[in-house]
């Protein structure tokens, strides 16, 4: 059976390792067919859109959804700030409700998960400023934290641990500070351990996890995190585990009510964009996370391992991405 899968190359250096990861998409011998949605801060540029409503709608027929890189140089005047971002990439792990941001990483001696939620914390849009460009203007920026939706997020990080080797899951918040939101988070994580006995578990606190990532990061098996703790986190966690270059992403709907979104962590690297020297292999990582997703379990397993075994070559985007296909 072919899988339907919406593209969404992008900007900057998005539509480069898209088309690499397709490559690799191909050579392991997954029938896919693939339509182009020319989206991101080039398209918005030419006529104003940025998703539209008929766009998203399209968007929702697919099995699942792969995307490069959107947004166009930072302090770029022509495109409002954050417009891009909410407006699309937001937009879409609202409206599909991707409330799962799974990001793995992997490296020699090194493996855990992030399971950052994705549909609320500072990232759902509540605040707004009074008074305006005044003396005395305020801006207020909330946190949304909903009993459902972080105990959905949870569930899916312990079951996710149980399914792995060492199934340890670790909370980390800010719950000595951020003590209404924290106090939800710790009571739904020890609400759903109860359902988990073979799941040990711990705690810590985000800045601390930022030490542990660098100096110990052995000690993480599978995080759950609060959505922008997970964005700041996963940053850290690409660079410790060799470089962003490497890492993948998956906007996941575990309740399959929609495709699912795979995308590197990356951005669109405008800079370099049309060199040739933009890493895809985690774009490829993506696509491999979104086989996975779809049941073409082997195919992601192999494509995961060659992408392991080229990941020390060097050469252009096309040469690694070649480099990855031929171990297939
Ligand atoms: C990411 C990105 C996005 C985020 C931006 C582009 C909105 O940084 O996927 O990590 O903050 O979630
Ligand atoms: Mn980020």
């Amino acid at each position: 059976m072919s899988h339907s899968i919406g593209v969404i190359a992008g900007d900057g250096i998005g539509p480069e390792v898209v088309a690499e990861a397709l490559k690799v998409v191909r050579a392991a011998g997954v029938p896919v067919e693939t339509v182009d949605y020319e989206l991101g801060a080039a398209r918005y540029l030419r006529d104003g859109e940025v998703l539209s409503d008929e766009t998203l709608e399209s968007l929702r027929g697919h099995d699942a959804i792969l995307l490069g890189a959107v947004g166009g140089p930072v302090g770029s005047r022509d495109v409002p700030r954050g417009l891009i971002e909410r407006g699309l990439l937001l937009r879409l792990r609202f409206e599909l409700d991707l409330y799962v941001n799974l990001r793995p990483f992997t490296a020699p001696g090194l493996d855990f998960v992030v399971v950052r939620e994705n549909t609320e914390g500072s990232y759902a849009g509540e605040g707004g400023f009074l008074r305006k460009g005044t003396p005395h203007e305020i801006a207020t920026q909330g946190s949304v934290n909903t009993r459902r939706g972080v105990e959905r997020c949870i569930r899916f990080a312990f079951d996710l641990a149980q399914s792995r080797q060492r199934r340890h899951l670790t909370l980390v918040h800010k719950t000595n500070v951020l003590t209404f939101a924290g106090d939800l988070w710790q009571r739904a994580f020890d609400a759903v351990a109860a359902d988990h006995p073979d799941v040990t578990t711990s705690y810590s606190h985000v800045d601390a996890a930022c030490i542990h990532l660098v100096e110990s990061p052995d000690r993480y098996d599978v995080i759950v995190t609060d959505n922008l703790f997970g964005d700041i986190l996963t940053d850290l966690a690409g660079a410790v585990a060799g470089g962003i270059g490497l890492a993948a992403s998956a906007n996941l709907n575990p309740d399959r009510t929609g495709p699912s979104l795979f995308e590197p962590v990356h951005g669109s690297a405008p800079d370099i964009a049309g060199t040739g020297r933009a890493n895809p292999l985690a774009a490829i990582r993506s696509a491999a996370l979104m086989l996975d997703f779809l049941g073409e379990t082997d195919a992601a397993a192999r494509i995961t391992k060659a992408v392991t075994d080229a990941a020390s070559q060097s050469g252009t985007t096309s040469e690694l991405g070649d480099a990855v296909a031929g171990r297939l």
